[in-house]
């Protein structure tokens, strides 16, 4: 079938469902849902057999669905209705929750049921809810829905007709008034439910240092040490210590850390880590340890597992440094295998756009940043007493992407996304060793394809490709799949001949060019991007931190307009 995509943006579910409708040999085209005109275009353009909205901001007109099926998304369970349908579930404490599809019509959210999916509503932010749970209810959802529409004969359920137990309701806007956190009397089980519910947009406007911003990103800490002396003492509300880039704040009865800020007042109004945000206050404040930290290592069994949880995958210079910090330590233990495990919603997006446009020179930033994961590349690459697997749990984009390909072997849990590509970005050329370890892995030509494509991968598609090794397991039964195989791998009968073949490979390649001339070749080509005349990078970074909405859909995503010319673009 030919399916128009009517969205918001291209944002991760969006990309989920482009790949596997593509997969099933359904040809899809997208649309931006900027403007009525613009999507009655696009549905004449496209001439589609069937619409889909898989993230809408806006009402679709009556104009396209009057004439055209439209099944909606929505984040809710049946009867659930409203925008803020995941915020209210995690603000409440819902122990289930699901993807309705329904048809849209004249009422937002009450149209005809073609399928609906439900699962237990994890303890978790709403952006990793939606990049989990969410997305694989929505694919279910939506395959089915697809399906039932194909075959012609389904009748979608009124919403009225149907009397389930999981029932839920017309809900409002949640306001940033019923997200107000009252620090005098909310718990931390409280507090936590708001941020998580308001994550990562819009935040929970609060006070810190007495000004005004938006909070994100918040993690409780036992009380223990210093945090539980020091909450002891401290009224709530109060921010009694720093630990790393997060703040310590204390609650009703408790303490959490508070890792992400939007300032209101501020010169660089977008997502900052909070210490960043507020640079001179946070030096002032004891740096604590505290039993939540974004780095972790363990071990098991010959093999070590080091956990790399950078907020939004994003990982700034000093994240890169202590994350090459830890890595080092880990090749020095006396395993065989090393899982780099990234984190849960993100393996890794590349260096940190949001502090590199609010340093005071982006382009010396950016220049600091991309050595920084380049270093981190380079000890992954040079490692040669161990076996190292880039365990895939969440998507990889950009840079976080090829830094993955660094290890020997590349795992990914079914459903993860890769955006193997930097030309989004600027036309940035991109480092972290691409030109060695992509051709090495899929040819010389496919590199250049994936390069110029500029499109996420589904990760049985990045198998197929050579990306990914092996590609296994679902959101529970990933990580004791990858135990066990990560394990095998440690313990099998022929571990010191892949070892000793992997180090003969390696020295053979460096002899054929070193590792130092292919990060020289890039390095110097980002220079031309950093600080060249040509300001795409920039440009393009500003766009991406400030979120500036569209004003049309990429030509590559809008298959339909491949062949008209915006008069803009000449
Ligand atoms: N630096 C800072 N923030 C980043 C980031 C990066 N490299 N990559 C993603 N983020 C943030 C986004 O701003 C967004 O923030 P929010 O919490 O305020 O909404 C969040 O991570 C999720 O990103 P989003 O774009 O909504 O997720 P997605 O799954 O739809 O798309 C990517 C994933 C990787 C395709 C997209 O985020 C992207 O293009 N990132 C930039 C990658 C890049 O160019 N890195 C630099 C070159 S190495």
């Amino acid at each position: 079938m030919r399916i128009l995509f009517l969205t918001h943006g291209f944002n991760s579910l969006t990309q989920r469902l482009f790949i596997e409708l593509t997969e099933l040999g359904h040809e899809i085209s997208i649309e931006f849902d900027i403007a009525d005109a613009v999507s009655e275009e696009a549905v004449a353009l496209f001439a589609p057999d069937l619409i889909v909205a898989p993230y809408l901001r806006r009402a679709i007109p009556e104009s396209i669905w009057a004439r055209h099926v439209c099944l909606v998304v929505h984040p809710g369970i049946v009867g659930d209705r409203g925008p803020s349908a995941l915020d209210w579930a995690i603000q409440d404490g819902a122990e289930t929750w699901g993807v309705t599809v329904l048809q849209a019509n004249a009422e937002m959210d009450a149209g005809d049921i073609w399928a609906a999916e439900t699962f237990p509503l994890r303890h978790a932010s709403k952006s990793s809810l939606y990049r989990n749970e969410v997305t694989e209810a929505a694919v279910r959802a939506v395959l089915a829905a697809v399906e039932r529409f194909a075959r012609g004969n389904y009748e979608p359920r009124p919403l009225n007709t149907i009397d389930l137990p999981l029932q839920g309701g017309a809900r409002p806007l949640l306001r940033q008034a019923d997200r107000a956190i009252d620090w005098a009397r909310d718990g931390t089980v409280a507090v936590l439910r708001k941020i998580n519910a308001a994550d990562g947009n819009p935040g929970v406007l609060d006070e810190l240092f007495g000004q005004p911003c938006w909070l994100f990103d918040a993690h409780p800490c036992k009380q223990s040490g210093g945090v539980a002396a020091a909450a002891h003492s401290g009224k709530p509300g109060q921010i009694f210590g720093r630990n790393g880039s997060g703040l310590l704040r204390k609650t009703g009865d408790g303490v959490l850390r508070i890792g992400h800020v939007i300032r209101r007042d501020a010169s660089h109004p977008f997502k900052l880590p909070a210490a960043a945000a507020f640079p001179a206050e946070s030096a002032e404040l004891p740096d604590m340890p505290c039993d939540w930290e974004e780095i972790g290592y363990q071990e098991a069994d010959g093999v070590g597992f080091l956990r790399f949880d950078f907020y939004n995958g994003a990982m700034s210079t000093r994240q890169c440094e202590d994350l090459l910090a830890a890595y080092l330590q880990a090749r020095a233990r006396p395993t065989r295998v090393i899982v780099l495990l990234g984190g849960g919603d993100f393996w890794s997006n590349g260096i940190h756009l949001n502090l590199i446009e609010a340093a005071d020179s982006p382009a010396d930033e950016s220049w600091r940043n991309i050595n920084a994961i380049d270093d981190l590349a380079r000890a992954i690459l040079a490692t040669d007493q161990q076996l190292t697997i880039a365990a895939l749990r969440g998507n990889a984009g950009a840079g976080g992407a090829f830094l993955a390909l660094a290890a020997d072997r590349v795992w990914a849990r079914r459903g993860v996304l890769l955006n193997p590509h930097y030309k989004n970005m600027g036309n940035l050329y991109g480092s972290e060793y691409w030109t060695y370890s992509l051709p090495r892995r899929v040819g010389r030509a496919r590199a250049n394809e994936i390069m110029q494509r500029r499109l996420p991968v589904g990760a049985l598609q990045a198998q197929h490709a050579g990306l990914v090794d092996d590609c296994f397991g679902d959101l529970e039964s990933f990580m004791p799949e990858l135990r066990i195989r990560a394990s095998a791998l440690a313990s099998s009968a022929d571990y010191p001949e892949i070892l000793a073949a992997k180090r003969l490979a390696r020295a053979q390649a460096e002899a054929e060019k070193p590792l130092a001339a292919y990060r020289e070749e890039k390095l110097a080509e980002m220079k031309r991007n950093f600080y060249g005349f040509d300001p795409s990078y920039h440009v393009a970074r500003y766009h991406f931190v400030y979120k500036l909405p569209h004003a049309w859909t990429p030509r590559h995503l809008a298959q339909h307009r491949q062949s008209t010319v915006r008069p803009a673009e000449g």
